[in-house]
């Protein structure tokens, strides 16, 4: 099929696009983070790739902040252990991050106690309290340089003071520091607000870098399988372990498990802003955020002001969720600011808003999994590390149970119906629906989606007026990829995969590319 200056072939599955354009291209990501600026980080680490076939007594799987971590925390009781990374140290989420170490997440100890009950809500409360705590322990014990301070948190309300007085009496049934306020140092009046005292915040980052110095981590080492006696299969070589932790933001093992039953993923935008004039710049005293789900997070970082909002549940792309959005409230609140830097982040959400962590499955006691955590991530792998490091170690952890991967989740069922509705229509929509776009109508910088032979291919036009062309059946599960306007990608509504406008994969649980699968179908 000829699409102008554009040769589309398809193959069985396949798609090959060949341009006799030359790309100029935007870069996969619409924008970097703060820390991951040279000036702040500082040089980055390189690190080998597996090569030969290795063993330790612990290998992790993922070499994000809860990978880095639980490996830390599980040398620290004299075991051997190993990370392998897909990517680099610190590449997927932990770069992403607004690094509040909280255990204040959002308006969340009324909803426990109400559908948990008070001792797993206590559970809950404290294994995230601890958590906060041993960032400290751990910062002052090595002296590591990560821009750490210790600051209040705040969720305020515009409007609904009850929801405050009612998370607030929560708190305090729980034991937890919270206070009732009115003040703020927000540039807008708010309602009221719930303060936790003695929380903290950081670089990622600079932390990451200063623990994955003690660890043995091979980087660029995809794995391809792994099999019932701990031997683990990589693109580079073999690792065995006799325990193995996965740590990869989202499960990539299907079954057993079954996480992509239970789980969704969101995306949330930021921007740093700075001020053009010093002297009007805004001085936070803690960190912030709005109860409303829909609400804006702000913290002070150096002279910078990071903001961020616009959550929706990836694949559902509307252009008022995001960077348009927070400019929007930018220009407002902060009109002395300009924006310096715009990224976004991609979070795994439960149906009962509590992690999974603990073993796998029940047929697999040797494996283990750290996952879901709902937007608090930094607290959140703290506390994984300390469980899975007693579970690794043969020990009970005494907050174990209310992360437990098998739980029942009554009080998510809604969530879950919900899931399963939006899975169902994807895959049909996949399957059935005959899209209608002309390529020679989609206009340059913009996506749509034409039929050929049967199958839905998703057609990129970016302004310089070459053609990307993909399959959009998600290599998944096979759900339909939808366009993002905001970051040119494809994303799947099901499980959150995301690739680039090309079909390269940003996010898993995905582990390949689209035209990667396309190949593996062809032999
Ligand atoms: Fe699971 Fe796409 S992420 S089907």
């Amino acid at each position: 099929m000829i699409l102008g200056n554009y040769t589309l072939e398809v193959n069985y599955m396949a798609i090959v696009w060949k341009s006799n354009g030359t790309y100029t291209g935007v870069g996969e990501e619409p924008g970097e983070s703060l820390w991951i600026q040279k000036e702040y980080r500082g040089e980055q680490q390189s690190r080998p790739s597996l090569e030969g076939n290795i063993s330790a007594e612990v290998v992790v799987i993922g070499a994000g902040l809860a990978g880095v971590l639980t490996a830390y925390l599980v040398q620290e009781r004299g075991m051997s252990v190993v990370l392998l990374e897909s990517n680099v140290a610190g590449g997927g989420i932990t770069k992403n991050t607004t690094a509040k170490i909280t255990s204040q997440h959002g308006l969340i100890y009324k909803k426990l106690m109400t559908f948990k009950g008070e001792e797993l809500a206590r559970e809950y409360a404290w294994s995230n309290q601890i958590a906060v705590e041993k960032y400290d322990e751990i910062i002052s014990r090595l002296h590591i340089d990560c821009d750490y301070e210790i600051k209040p948190n705040y969720i305020y309300t515009l409007d609904n003071d009850l929801r405050i007085k009612q998370e607030v009496e929560a708190a305090n049934k729980l034991g937890l520091p919270g206070t009732y306020t009115k003040e703020t140092t927000l540039p807008f009046p708010v309602k009221s607000a719930i303060r936790f005292d003695g929380q903290a915040q950081f670089h990622p980052l600079k932390f990451l870098d200063r623990l994955a110095k003690e660890l043995t981590i091979y980087e660029n080492t995809r794995i391809t399988e792994i099999r019932s006696d701990g031997l683990i299969l990589t693109d580079k070589g073999s690792a065995k372990g006799k325990k193995i932790v996965i740590a990869t933001h989202y499960p990539f093992i299907n079954a057993p498990g079954y996480y992509f039953l239970r789980m969704h993923q969101e995306r949330e935008y930021l921007v740093a802003l700075r001020c053009k004039d010093i002297n009007k710049s805004i001085k936070l005293d803690g960190m912030y955020l709005d109860g409303d789900q829909q609400g804006y997070t702000f913290r002070n970082y150096k002279d910078y002001l990071i903001f961020g909002g616009g959550s929706h549940r990836t694949g559902q792309y509307n252009p008022m969720d995001s960077y348009a959005k927070l400019e929007q409230a930018a220009s407002k609140w902060f009109p002395d600011y300009e924006i310096s830097h715009t990224w976004s982040n991609q979070d795994c959400m439960t149906p009962d808003s509590i992690p999974y962590i603990g073993r796998y499955s029940v047929n697999y006691k040797n494996l283990f999994v750290a996952t879901g955590f709902n937007k608090w991530g930094m607290s959140g792998s703290m506390v994984a590390a300390m469980i899975l490091r007693d579970m690794i170690m043969g020990r009970k952890n005494e907050h174990q149970n209310v992360y437990d991967p098998r739980r029942l989740m009554l009080s998510g069922s809604k969530v879950l119906l919900k899931d399963t509705g939006i899975i169902s229509k994807s895959i049909l929509k996949e399957l059935l629906k005959i899209p209608h776009d002309n390529y020679k109508d989609i206009e340059q910088g913009k996506a749509g989606v034409i039929s050929h032979h049967g199958q839905r291919v998703g057609i990129y036009r970016d302004k310089q007026d070459n053609y990307f062309f993909v399959l959009t059946k998600c290599p998944h599960l096979g759900c339909s990829l939808e366009w993002n306007q905001n970051e040119l990608s494809w994303d799947c509504p099901c499980h959150g995969s995301r690739f680039d406008y090309r079909g390269r994969l940003l996010s898993n649980p995905a582990t390949s590319n689209v035209y990667d699968a396309c190949q593996r179908r062809r032999k």
